[in-house]
Protein backbone atom coordinates (compact mmCIF):
# COMPACT_ATOMS: atom_id res chain seq x y z
CA UNK A 1 0.00 0.00 0.00
CA UNK A 2 1.42 3.47 -0.34
CA UNK A 3 1.54 6.51 2.21
CA UNK A 4 -0.90 8.30 -0.27
CA UNK A 5 -3.56 5.22 -0.52
CA UNK A 6 -2.89 4.87 3.52
CA UNK A 7 -4.09 8.27 4.54
CA UNK A 8 -6.95 8.25 2.20
CA UNK A 9 -7.84 5.32 4.54
CA UNK A 10 -7.33 7.53 7.80
CA UNK A 11 -9.86 10.20 6.51
CA UNK A 12 -6.92 12.42 5.10
CA UNK A 13 -7.22 14.13 1.29
CA UNK A 14 -3.52 13.30 -0.38
CA UNK A 15 0.26 12.83 0.85
CA UNK A 16 1.82 14.52 -2.36
CA UNK A 17 4.78 15.53 -3.09
CA UNK A 18 6.49 18.56 -5.47
CA UNK A 19 7.25 18.31 -9.20
CA UNK A 20 7.02 19.98 -12.10
CA UNK A 21 7.67 19.11 -16.18
CA UNK A 22 11.42 18.60 -15.61
CA UNK A 23 10.54 15.70 -12.93
CA UNK A 24 7.43 14.73 -14.76
CA UNK A 25 9.52 14.18 -17.71
CA UNK A 26 11.33 11.64 -16.54
CA UNK A 27 10.25 8.29 -16.37
CA UNK A 28 11.26 6.23 -13.59
CA UNK A 29 10.00 9.56 -11.19
CA UNK A 30 6.81 10.08 -12.97
CA UNK A 31 6.31 6.42 -12.37
CA UNK A 32 7.06 7.01 -8.25
CA UNK A 33 4.86 9.52 -8.30
CA UNK A 34 1.63 7.61 -10.18
CA UNK A 35 2.33 5.15 -7.46
CA UNK A 36 3.14 6.42 -4.55
CA UNK A 37 1.66 10.21 -4.27
CA UNK A 38 -1.72 11.60 -4.27
CA UNK A 39 -0.94 15.13 -5.13
CA UNK A 40 1.37 16.88 -6.76
CA UNK A 41 2.28 20.81 -6.03
CA UNK A 42 4.64 23.28 -8.44
CA UNK A 43 7.83 23.36 -7.40
CA UNK A 44 8.95 26.34 -8.99
CA UNK A 45 6.35 26.93 -12.33
CA UNK A 46 4.03 28.57 -10.64
CA UNK A 47 6.27 31.40 -8.55
CA UNK A 48 5.92 35.23 -9.91
CA UNK A 49 9.22 34.68 -11.45
CA UNK A 50 8.33 32.15 -13.98
CA UNK A 51 4.38 32.93 -14.60
CA UNK A 52 5.01 36.92 -15.39
CA UNK A 53 8.48 38.23 -15.47
CA UNK A 54 7.55 41.32 -17.11
CA UNK A 55 3.94 43.08 -16.20
CA UNK A 56 1.16 42.19 -18.27
CA UNK A 57 3.21 39.01 -19.57
CA UNK A 58 1.88 35.56 -18.22
CA UNK A 59 3.70 32.54 -18.89
CA UNK A 60 1.97 29.35 -18.13
CA UNK A 61 3.44 26.93 -19.84
CA UNK A 62 5.00 24.92 -16.88
CA UNK A 63 2.21 25.33 -14.66
CA UNK A 64 -0.07 23.97 -17.41
CA UNK A 65 1.73 21.16 -18.15
CA UNK A 66 1.90 20.20 -14.36
CA UNK A 67 -1.85 20.79 -13.89
CA UNK A 68 -2.82 18.61 -17.23
CA UNK A 69 -0.80 16.05 -16.44
CA UNK A 70 -2.59 15.98 -12.48
CA UNK A 71 -5.79 15.54 -14.24
CA UNK A 72 -4.36 13.00 -16.95
CA UNK A 73 -3.22 10.72 -13.54
CA UNK A 74 -6.25 11.73 -11.38
CA UNK A 75 -3.85 13.71 -8.79
CA UNK A 76 -4.81 16.53 -6.45
CA UNK A 77 -2.79 19.91 -6.89
CA UNK A 78 -1.77 22.60 -4.28
CA UNK A 79 -1.19 25.68 -6.04
CA UNK A 80 2.30 27.57 -4.98
CA UNK A 81 2.68 29.91 -5.17
CA UNK A 82 1.09 33.46 -5.30
CA UNK A 83 2.47 36.41 -3.10
CA UNK A 84 5.86 35.84 -1.99
CA UNK A 85 8.82 38.11 -1.18
CA UNK A 86 11.44 35.84 -3.03
CA UNK A 87 11.33 34.16 -7.18
CA UNK A 88 9.84 37.98 -7.16
CA UNK A 89 10.78 39.61 -10.50
CA UNK A 90 12.76 43.51 -9.82
CA UNK A 91 9.43 45.11 -11.37
CA UNK A 92 7.67 44.45 -8.72
CA UNK A 93 10.04 44.49 -5.52
CA UNK A 94 10.54 48.39 -7.30
CA UNK A 95 6.73 49.25 -7.01
CA UNK A 96 6.33 52.30 -4.04
CA UNK A 97 2.52 53.43 -4.70
CA UNK A 98 0.10 51.46 -2.82
CA UNK A 99 -2.50 51.52 -5.72
CA UNK A 100 -0.31 50.51 -8.39
CA UNK A 101 0.97 47.82 -5.61
CA UNK A 102 -3.05 46.80 -5.03
CA UNK A 103 -3.87 46.59 -8.80
CA UNK A 104 -0.77 44.33 -9.82
CA UNK A 105 -1.40 41.92 -6.78
CA UNK A 106 -4.87 41.83 -7.85
CA UNK A 107 -4.16 41.18 -11.73
CA UNK A 108 -1.24 38.50 -10.36
CA UNK A 109 -3.60 37.09 -8.15
CA UNK A 110 -6.62 37.13 -10.41
CA UNK A 111 -4.49 35.71 -13.32
CA UNK A 112 -2.61 33.11 -12.18
CA UNK A 113 -5.44 31.12 -9.54
CA UNK A 114 -8.21 32.01 -12.33
CA UNK A 115 -6.54 29.90 -14.99
CA UNK A 116 -6.74 27.05 -12.98
CA UNK A 117 -10.30 27.41 -11.24
CA UNK A 118 -11.88 23.97 -10.10
CA UNK A 119 -9.04 22.28 -10.69
CA UNK A 120 -6.98 23.11 -7.97
CA UNK A 121 -7.45 21.87 -4.50
CA UNK A 122 -5.91 24.63 -2.17
CA UNK A 123 -3.86 27.59 -3.14
CA UNK A 124 -0.92 28.89 -0.90
CA UNK A 125 -1.79 32.16 -2.17
CA UNK A 126 0.53 33.81 0.12
CA UNK A 127 3.64 32.57 1.30
CA UNK A 128 6.53 32.94 4.04
CA UNK A 129 5.22 36.62 4.97
CA UNK A 130 6.59 36.47 8.56
CA UNK A 131 10.03 37.46 10.25
CA UNK A 132 11.36 35.36 12.73
CA UNK A 133 10.37 37.31 15.60
CA UNK A 134 6.50 36.93 14.47
CA UNK A 135 6.16 40.14 12.90
CA UNK A 136 5.82 41.18 9.34
CA UNK A 137 8.94 40.03 6.97
CA UNK A 138 9.78 43.73 5.43
CA UNK A 139 8.67 42.36 2.04
CA UNK A 140 8.09 44.99 -0.92
CA UNK A 141 4.10 44.95 -0.09
CA UNK A 142 4.26 45.04 3.53
CA UNK A 143 6.80 48.05 2.74
CA UNK A 144 3.81 49.37 1.26
CA UNK A 145 0.66 47.95 1.83
CA UNK A 146 1.51 47.19 5.95
CA UNK A 147 -0.80 44.05 6.56
CA UNK A 148 -3.57 44.72 4.30
CA UNK A 149 -1.74 43.19 1.33
CA UNK A 150 -2.54 39.65 2.73
CA UNK A 151 -6.60 41.24 2.63
CA UNK A 152 -6.10 42.06 -0.80
CA UNK A 153 -4.70 38.61 -2.40
CA UNK A 154 -6.94 36.41 -0.24
CA UNK A 155 -10.23 38.14 -1.77
CA UNK A 156 -8.75 38.38 -4.99
CA UNK A 157 -8.03 34.51 -4.91
CA UNK A 158 -11.43 33.47 -3.60
CA UNK A 159 -12.91 35.87 -6.20
CA UNK A 160 -10.72 33.92 -9.06
CA UNK A 161 -11.37 30.20 -7.83
CA UNK A 162 -14.46 30.43 -5.35
CA UNK A 163 -13.83 26.62 -4.85
CA UNK A 164 -10.41 26.32 -3.71
CA UNK A 165 -9.21 26.24 -0.16
CA UNK A 166 -6.96 29.30 0.39
CA UNK A 167 -3.88 28.77 2.19
CA UNK A 168 -0.55 31.00 4.18
CA UNK A 169 1.92 29.24 4.07
CA UNK A 170 5.61 29.70 6.38
CA UNK A 171 8.60 28.16 7.07
CA UNK A 172 9.67 27.93 10.81
CA UNK A 173 6.42 27.64 12.50
CA UNK A 174 6.73 23.84 12.97
CA UNK A 175 10.50 23.22 14.08
CA UNK A 176 10.98 25.18 17.29
CA UNK A 177 8.16 24.50 19.43
CA UNK A 178 5.13 26.22 20.02
CA UNK A 179 6.18 29.18 22.06
CA UNK A 180 8.68 30.22 19.40
CA UNK A 181 8.11 33.83 18.10
CA UNK A 182 7.02 32.93 14.71
CA UNK A 183 4.62 30.52 15.56
CA UNK A 184 2.84 32.51 17.89
CA UNK A 185 3.28 35.52 15.81
CA UNK A 186 1.49 33.39 12.49
CA UNK A 187 -1.26 32.23 14.89
CA UNK A 188 -2.11 35.81 16.17
CA UNK A 189 -2.50 37.27 12.80
CA UNK A 190 -4.20 34.51 11.34
CA UNK A 191 -6.51 34.57 13.82
CA UNK A 192 -7.18 38.08 13.53
CA UNK A 193 -7.41 38.13 9.76
CA UNK A 194 -10.11 35.39 9.58
CA UNK A 195 -12.31 37.41 12.52
CA UNK A 196 -12.04 40.45 10.46
CA UNK A 197 -13.40 38.24 7.31
CA UNK A 198 -10.28 37.96 5.41
CA UNK A 199 -10.81 34.20 3.09
CA UNK A 200 -8.10 32.24 5.06
CA UNK A 201 -9.18 28.48 4.78
CA UNK A 202 -5.96 27.22 5.52
CA UNK A 203 -2.53 27.47 7.66
CA UNK A 204 0.18 25.64 5.71
CA UNK A 205 3.33 24.49 7.44
CA UNK A 206 6.81 23.67 4.90
CA UNK A 207 8.29 21.24 7.82
CA UNK A 208 11.46 21.53 6.10
CA UNK A 209 13.60 19.65 9.50
CA UNK A 210 16.92 19.98 11.04
CA UNK A 211 17.14 16.12 11.96
CA UNK A 212 15.93 16.69 15.53
CA UNK A 213 13.33 19.18 15.32
CA UNK A 214 10.42 16.72 14.72
CA UNK A 215 10.15 16.09 18.31
CA UNK A 216 8.58 19.86 18.41
CA UNK A 217 5.90 19.27 15.50
CA UNK A 218 3.52 17.87 16.85
CA UNK A 219 2.41 20.79 19.67
CA UNK A 220 3.54 23.51 17.07
CA UNK A 221 1.34 21.83 14.45
CA UNK A 222 -1.34 21.43 16.36
CA UNK A 223 -1.47 25.12 17.92
CA UNK A 224 -1.43 26.83 14.15
CA UNK A 225 -4.20 23.91 13.30
CA UNK A 226 -6.54 25.35 16.15
CA UNK A 227 -5.98 28.84 14.00
CA UNK A 228 -7.69 27.80 10.81
CA UNK A 229 -10.82 25.51 9.15
CA UNK A 230 -7.58 23.26 7.94
CA UNK A 231 -4.11 22.69 7.75
CA UNK A 232 -1.32 21.21 6.11
CA UNK A 233 2.42 20.23 5.93
CA UNK A 234 3.39 21.48 2.76
CA UNK A 235 6.93 20.85 2.07
CA UNK A 236 8.46 18.42 4.02
CA UNK A 237 11.91 17.46 4.28
CA UNK A 238 14.47 16.22 6.80
CA UNK A 239 18.09 16.37 7.55
CA UNK A 240 19.35 12.83 6.66
CA UNK A 241 15.33 11.46 7.02
CA UNK A 242 16.22 9.38 9.83
CA UNK A 243 12.68 6.81 10.14
CA UNK A 244 11.52 8.26 13.69
CA UNK A 245 11.81 11.89 12.60
CA UNK A 246 9.71 11.13 9.63
CA UNK A 247 6.93 8.99 11.55
CA UNK A 248 6.80 11.68 14.49
CA UNK A 249 6.79 14.71 11.95
CA UNK A 250 3.80 12.66 9.57
CA UNK A 251 1.81 11.53 12.41
CA UNK A 252 1.75 14.89 14.05
CA UNK A 253 -0.88 15.83 11.16
CA UNK A 254 -2.50 12.01 10.98
CA UNK A 255 -3.37 13.17 14.37
CA UNK A 256 -4.97 16.12 13.88
CA UNK A 257 -8.44 16.44 12.71
CA UNK A 258 -7.80 19.28 10.51
CA UNK A 259 -4.67 18.56 8.99
CA UNK A 260 -5.64 17.07 5.56
CA UNK A 261 -2.51 15.73 3.94
CA UNK A 262 1.24 15.87 4.10
CA UNK A 263 3.53 17.11 0.71
CA UNK A 264 6.86 15.77 0.81
CA UNK A 265 9.70 18.49 -0.97
CA UNK A 266 10.23 16.01 -3.53
CA UNK A 267 11.07 12.22 -4.38
CA UNK A 268 14.44 11.57 -4.97
CA UNK A 269 17.62 12.86 -2.99
CA UNK A 270 19.45 13.72 -5.53
CA UNK A 271 16.74 15.87 -6.72
CA UNK A 272 15.55 17.59 -3.82
CA UNK A 273 17.05 21.39 -3.12
CA UNK A 274 18.44 20.55 -0.16
CA UNK A 275 20.55 17.36 -2.10
CA UNK A 276 23.33 17.08 0.40
CA UNK A 277 21.04 16.29 3.16
CA UNK A 278 19.56 13.29 1.79
CA UNK A 279 16.22 14.64 2.90
CA UNK A 280 13.55 12.30 0.96
CA UNK A 281 11.94 9.48 1.24
CA UNK A 282 13.92 7.78 -2.01
CA UNK A 283 17.64 7.50 -3.24
CA UNK A 284 19.32 7.97 -6.17
CA UNK A 285 18.09 4.41 -7.50
CA UNK A 286 14.14 5.76 -6.49
CA UNK A 287 14.45 3.17 -4.04
CA UNK A 288 12.44 3.39 -1.26
CA UNK A 289 14.40 4.53 2.06
CA UNK A 290 13.73 3.44 5.92
CA UNK A 291 11.39 6.46 6.44
CA UNK A 292 9.23 5.16 3.89
CA UNK A 293 9.36 2.01 5.51
CA UNK A 294 9.06 3.40 8.39
CA UNK A 295 5.86 4.80 7.95
CA UNK A 296 3.89 2.38 6.28
CA UNK A 297 4.37 0.21 9.43
CA UNK A 298 3.53 3.08 11.65
CA UNK A 299 0.66 4.94 10.61
C1 LIG B 1 12.58 25.94 -3.70
C2 LIG B 1 12.74 24.98 -4.87
O1 LIG B 1 12.68 23.66 -4.36
C3 LIG B 1 14.04 25.22 -5.60
O2 LIG B 1 14.10 24.45 -6.79
C4 LIG B 1 14.20 26.70 -5.94
O3 LIG B 1 15.49 26.92 -6.50
C5 LIG B 1 14.01 27.57 -4.72
O4 LIG B 1 12.76 27.27 -4.13
N1 LIG B 1 10.11 27.46 0.48
C6 LIG B 1 9.19 27.41 -0.56
C7 LIG B 1 9.53 26.70 -1.83
O5 LIG B 1 8.05 27.87 -0.38
O6 LIG B 1 8.94 27.30 -2.94
C8 LIG B 1 11.02 26.62 -2.01
O7 LIG B 1 11.29 25.82 -3.15
C9 LIG B 1 11.70 26.07 -0.77
C10 LIG B 1 11.45 26.96 0.42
Amino acid sequence: KSIDAIFKGLGKLYFGTCADAGSLGKADNEAVIKADFGQVTPENSGKWDTTEASQGKFNFAGLDTLVNWAQTNKKLVRGHTTVWYSQLPSWVSAISSKDTLTTVIQTHVTTEIGRYAGKILQWDVVNEMFDESGGLRQSVFAKVLGEDFVRIAFEAAKKADPAAKLFINDYNTVEKGSTYAKTTGMIKYVKKWIAAGVPIDGIGAQAHLMAGEAKNVPASLAALCAAAPQCALTEVDIVNASPGDYVTTVKACVDIPNCVGVTVWGVRDPDSWRASNNPLLFNSAYATKPAYAALVETL
